[in-house]
């Protein structure tokens, strides 16, 4: 922390020491948010694949909202972030709700013809597949010793759950929630989070995620990271690269060869 009380962002080093430990981002990372594509496109025809797109791109928008608005007076649990995002696309793409659709007329409505479907998905949220290398890889990473964990956004409920569903209990050894601070990634505190939990420096960490701001976040504030771009995506385009770049989660196992 510096002086002012605020936490430095650090740059990562080009030449990163061995690591010690590795944090998994839990949503796009470990878990398939577009994984619900499928059901939303049974509920919504034709609106599926936009649909859990919107429904993710807005709901880190809104993480950011909340982060960096009046100090964080309007801050929401991640899970409450993820109803409020669904509502909004299922709106905008399905409702088309216009300037007129706000009142409680069109809220009872809306309710009426959304709701089961929203709960429906939002169940599916809460159980999301995860991707098919990563049991193996945490087990892996956990037969070499690794300290393994997850710092993420979620609430600690819907991790759990998560966690419960994809069958990785007894893998973790942190799991990481902002919830407590009330600030999300990419906040720095967000991230101070995961030294915190594992008494290591960032520098000592490897911090790895699909989400590309996360990675690049991750890597201002002073992880090593690997950013596994699972869709071939371009990264960001701000001036810094992360440590690795791997297309899947298996990639992180390079970091300890056995
Ligand atoms: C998380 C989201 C941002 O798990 O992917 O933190």
């Amino acid at each position: 922390m510096s002086r002012s009380g605020a936490v430095e962002q650090r740059i990562a080093p080009s030449n990163p020491e061995k690591p010690r430990a590795v944090l998994f981002d839990a949503y796009g990372t470990l878990f398939d948010v577009y994984s619900v594509a499928q059901l939303a496109e049974q509920l919504f025809p034709g609106h599926g694949q936009q649909l859990s797109v919107l429904w993710r791109d807005k709901q880190i928008e809104y993480t950011r909202l909340v982060t960096t608005s009046n100090h964080g007076a309007h801050y929401q649990p991640f899970w409450d972030l993820t109803r409020a995002a669904l509502v909004y696309a299922i709106k905008k793409l399905v409702a088309h709700a216009d300037a007129t659709g706000v009142g409680s007329q069109f809220a009872i409505n809306f309710q009426t013809q959304f709701g089961t479907r929203i709960e429906r998905l939002l169940d599916q949220y809460r159980h999301l597949s995860a991707f098919p290398e990563n049991h193996q890889v945490l087990q892996a990473l956990k037969a070499r010793g690794i300290p393994i964990g997850i710092l993420s956004n979620g609430d600690a409920a819907m991790l759990n759950a998560a966690v419960a569903s994809a069958g990785f209990d007894g893998l973790l050894d942190h799991v990481i929630s902002v919830d407590p601070i009330r600030k999300y990634k990419t906040d720095p505190e967000a991230y101070a989070l995961g030294e915190q939990a594992t008494g290591l420096a960032a520098s000592q960490i490897v911090f790895v995620s699909s989400n590309a701001w996360d990675a690049l976040a991750a890597t201002w504030y002073g992880y090593q990271t690997l950013w596994v771009n699972r869709y071939q995506l371009p990264f960001e385009e701000l001036g810094t690269q992360p440590t690795r770049v791997g297309s899947s989660l298996r990639d992180v196992l390079d970091c300890f060869p056995s």
